[in-house]
């Protein structure tokens, strides 16, 4: 499907493979999600723009590049939590936005619960931070709200997702590429990717 990447890096395959395994405890599958984002991350900034920026080295100047635009981290609570730490040792000076978010158990619709955006845009491209992409009802919901806030660019950086969830956020907005590190069979009837990894906000916070 355009616009939607899946990565083929090795290291990402192995750390993904540690972070289903159901005996992996919470501290290391929030260092598996911490790394395996960033990692993802390198590979979804590959079009960010630069501007020229002028470099004394010890030895002499030299014309260098850096980071044109100015990037917003939205992750989607609770899960994109953990996600936050590794794009930002690669991005520092990101902005955080957090976006509060939770799936209905019932209906699998998703609840706005925290949206703390100022009225302008500080930041014209945002990257929605989330391992979990399973009906894609969070993550339609939280670019459409990028959207009318204002953010020209907006991409989705995920984990894992199902088709289901994919196919739901392309069709709604086929301008935000998706990023992932797998496309898993399909949902279950309560909506969790199978094979999957289980809940990941109670994996990660050991709430489960
Ligand atoms: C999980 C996950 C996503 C959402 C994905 O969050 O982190 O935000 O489900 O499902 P969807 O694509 O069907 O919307 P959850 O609602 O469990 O909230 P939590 O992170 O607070 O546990
Ligand atoms: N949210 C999760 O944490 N896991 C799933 O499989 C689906 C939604």
């Amino acid at each position: 499907m355009e616009n939607v990447f899946v990565s083929q890096h090795p290291l990402i395959k192995h750390k993904l493979a540690k972070l289903r395994d159901k005996d992996t405890e919470p501290k290391k599958f929030r260092e598996l999600i911490r790394e395996i984002a960033g990692l993802l991350t390198y590979e979804a900034t590959l079009d960010l723009e630069l501007s020229p920026f002028e470099v004394t080295t010890p030895l002499e100047k030299m014309s260098g590049s850096i980071l044109k635009e100015k990037i917003g981290l939205v992750p989607i609570l609770r899960a994109g939590l953990g996600m936050v730490e590794g794009v930002w040792e690669l991005m520092p000076s990101s902005e955080v936005w957090h976006i509060g978010i939770y799936r209905d158990e019932k209906t699998l619709k998703p609840v706005e619960y925290y949206n703390k955006l100022p009225i302008e845009p500080r930041v014209s491209v945002c990257l929605i931070l989330d391992p979990m992409l399973a009906t894609g009802g969070s993550a339609t919901a939280t670019i459409d709200v990028l959207k009318r806030w204002g953010v020209k660019r907006i991409k989705f950086v995920g984990i894992i997702g199902a088709p289901e969830g994919i196919k739901a956020v392309h069709d709604e907005h086929p301008d935000v590429p998706v990023f992932l590190a797998d496309v898993d069979r399909q949902l279950n009837e309560h909506g969790y990717i199978l094979p999957g990894l289980g809940d990941a906000g109670d994996r990660q916070f050991g709430t489960g």
